[in-house]
């Protein structure tokens, strides 16, 4: 609608990540570097976190472009992570073009490790890549370790992916995962983008969508300090902030977006809304307080009302549990 407004081929911050539009960060360049890398040289398990819309999808696409010039690799991705034991290898069986509908476990593991075995003897890569890896199960986890099993006395044979959501840090930190967690050969982390970086994202997916390929200044020094502030450096709601802010510009027929309209996105879309989880947790702690003290004071009431001298008889007879349940629950 705008885009020939503002000499546009195409839409500069689609929410869709799209290898043609990466902006190379130092971070980004790191992750996709030890990704690349891990795979290549059989490191075996490799894990990306990063915060919401930091950019990790992206990166795999951009891995998987790289993969699919490579005769060499054979990869199998999976990005639904909430599947069963069973569901996921039938998934990574058929991803990687082998027979999977009604195996079972078993099978299913024995013919991913002759494939495996059998690409490995002939100097070829596999590769299991799993996007939104926050979500997998325990279940799934141990099937992942089950994998990282394959190997010679000097590689992995199976090289795995595990990217997500900083969550995905704290699984592989628990007790139950040490095994797993043992076995990852690198590890990195995206970050928001700093401000500098803001405005060099911006003027880069600016100067890709625009149709000769000029750079223009839709987004003046000010409005881009103004996108920082509200979007914090995440890509995603940069693109958010910086969509919306072209359609409202154009919709005013201004030849550029100005920092009042980007505060006026950041109030749609509630960005400037802080949310405390400490507060959140501090409430919770409330209610566990609360149940606390009240079973407390149950419990002084009972021994209160024991130590009375001799009750009269009716009282008695009545049990327990009913004069108890006269004060308050008993949690
Ligand atoms: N370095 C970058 N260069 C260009 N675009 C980027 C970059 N980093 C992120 N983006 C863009 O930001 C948006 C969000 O990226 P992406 O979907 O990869 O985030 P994510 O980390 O996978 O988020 P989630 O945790 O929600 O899955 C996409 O439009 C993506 O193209
Ligand atoms: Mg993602």
């Amino acid at each position: 609608m705008y885009k020939s407004f503002y000499n546009l081929k195409r839409n500069p911050f689609e929410i869709t990540p799209d290898p043609s539009f990466l902006f190379p960060t130092r971070r980004h360049n790191e992750a996709l570097a030890a990704l690349y890398y891990g795979v290549r040289r059989h490191k075996g398990f490799v894990v990306l976190t990063g915060e919401v819309g930091t950019g990790k999808t992206l990166l795999l696409r951009c891995l998987l472009q790289l993969f699919r010039q490579n005769d060499d690799v054979a990869y199998a991705y999976i990005f639904n992570s909430r599947l069963s034991p069973v569901e996921f290898l039938q998934y990574i069986a058929a991803d990687l073009g082998l027979p999977a509908s009604g195996k079972n476990k078993g099978e299913l593991l024995l013919d991913l490790g002759g494939f495996v075995i059998s690409r490995a003897r002939k100097k070829l890569t596999t590769v299991l890549v799993v996007d939104e890896a926050h979500h997998l199960s325990a279940d799934i986890l141990e099937e992942i370790r089950l994998l990282t099993n394959l190997e010679t006395a000097h590689e992995k044979l199976l090289q795995i992916l595990l990217v997500g959501q900083p969550e995905l840090d704290e699984k592989l930190d628990s007790v139950g995962l040490r095994q797993l967690k043992q076995r990852i050969a690198l590890r990195s982390h995206l970050e928001p983008l700093d401000p500098n970086e803001t405005k060099g994202y911006i003027e880069r997916r600016l100067q890709l969508a625009t149709a000769n390929g000029q750079s223009q200044t839709l987004f003046p020094v000010e409005t881009v300090a103004g996108i920082y502030h509200h979007s914090r450096g995440f890509p995603r709601l940069i693109n958010t902030i910086c969509e919306n802010a072209l359609i409202t510009a154009y919709a005013r027929q201004m030849r550029s977006v100005t920092p009042d309209i980007i505060d006026e996105i950041a109030e749609d879309f509630r960005l400037n809304v802080v949310h405390h989880a400490p507060v959140e947790k501090a409430k919770d702690q409330d209610v566990e307080d609360t149940d606390v003290r009240r079973a407390a004071k149950t419990l002084l009431d009972m021994y209160a009302y024991l130590q009375k001298p001799a009750a009269p008889e009716s009282e008695l007879r009545t049990p327990l549990a009913a004069r108890v349940s006269k004060h308050e629950p008993y949690i």
